[in-house]
């Protein structure tokens, strides 16, 4: 392995199996693995207990801007995983249910929402070896990644893979249901005016349909040893 450490943005549509991967990889290469949708998801649901969303996912913008230098997150290693710490609690899986997912684009369309949280993504990427995934890593957060990769695939199979991982941590909640979030959240995401989700000219574009983790897990690698012989 190459001494000379680079930063690796992995971007896509929710449910693509992007952070799957982005962990995989951080890993097996031992760099720094970080997931900027929990972040999201976090300010989410301090909104939610703070009752700064209606029932119809309408944001008290103002209040929740104003309470940002409340809002303090980190990230913990567990053995299971990375989980996301808000204000000292751990909220790993209570962040990943599905109310705090159908409000979480609302919160993300917040211009300075967005800009406190990319300066908080950009300061845990300041000595590299890292792997951020997210929506606008490659274009927003780190545009002088060496290597950044868009991930897709059709809505009904991220549905499918969503709902299996809800069904497998026993939450309720329908495949119709999960599909329908899946498709508002990617109309949100895209359309919206603060850095919405779009590949990077410089992304290298994996649609993983039809791949399995196993198949999608080498590709990666495979890519991050072009990178780094590319930036020798
Ligand atoms: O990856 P995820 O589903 O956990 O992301 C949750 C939400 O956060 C998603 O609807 C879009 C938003 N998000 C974003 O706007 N920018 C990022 N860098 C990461 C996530």
């Amino acid at each position: 392995m190459s001494n000379k450490t680079i930063t690796i943005a992995i971007d896509g549509y929710s449910s693509s199996g992007k952070s799957s991967m982005a962990k995989a990889l951080a890993k097996k290469i031992g760099y720094r693995y970080i997931d900027s949708g929990a972040m999201y998801r976090a300010v989410t649901l301090y909104a939610m207990r703070n009752n700064m969303i209606s029932p119809d996912h309408i944001v008290d913008c103002d209040a929740l801007v104003a309470s940002l230098p409340h809002i303090k997150i980190d990230f913990k290693v567990c053995e299971d995983g990375q989980h996301t710490i808000l204000n000292g609690e751990d909220v790993e899986s209570l962040i990943r249910q599905l109310d705090v997912s159908n409000n979480v684009s609302q919160v993300a369309v917040i211009p300075e929402i967005r800009h406190a949280l990319v300066a908080m993504q950009q300061s845990f990427g300041i000595e590299k070896g890292i792997v951020m995934d997210g929506r606008d890593i490659g274009t927003t957060v780190f545009p002088n990644a060496e290597l950044k990769i868009f991930v897709n695939a059709s809505a009904e199979t991220r549905a499918m893979r969503r709902h299996k991982e809800l069904i497998e941590k026993g939450q309720q909640s329908t495949y119709e249901e999960v599909l329908a979030n899946v498709v508002t959240r990617d109309h949100i995401d895209e359309t919206r005016k603060e850095s919405p989700l779009r590949k990077a000219d410089d992304a290298i574009l994996l649609d993983n349909s039809n791949m399995s983790i196993a198949e999608q897990d080498t590709w990666l690698i495979n890519e991050y040893n072009k990178a780094i012989a590319n930036n020798k």
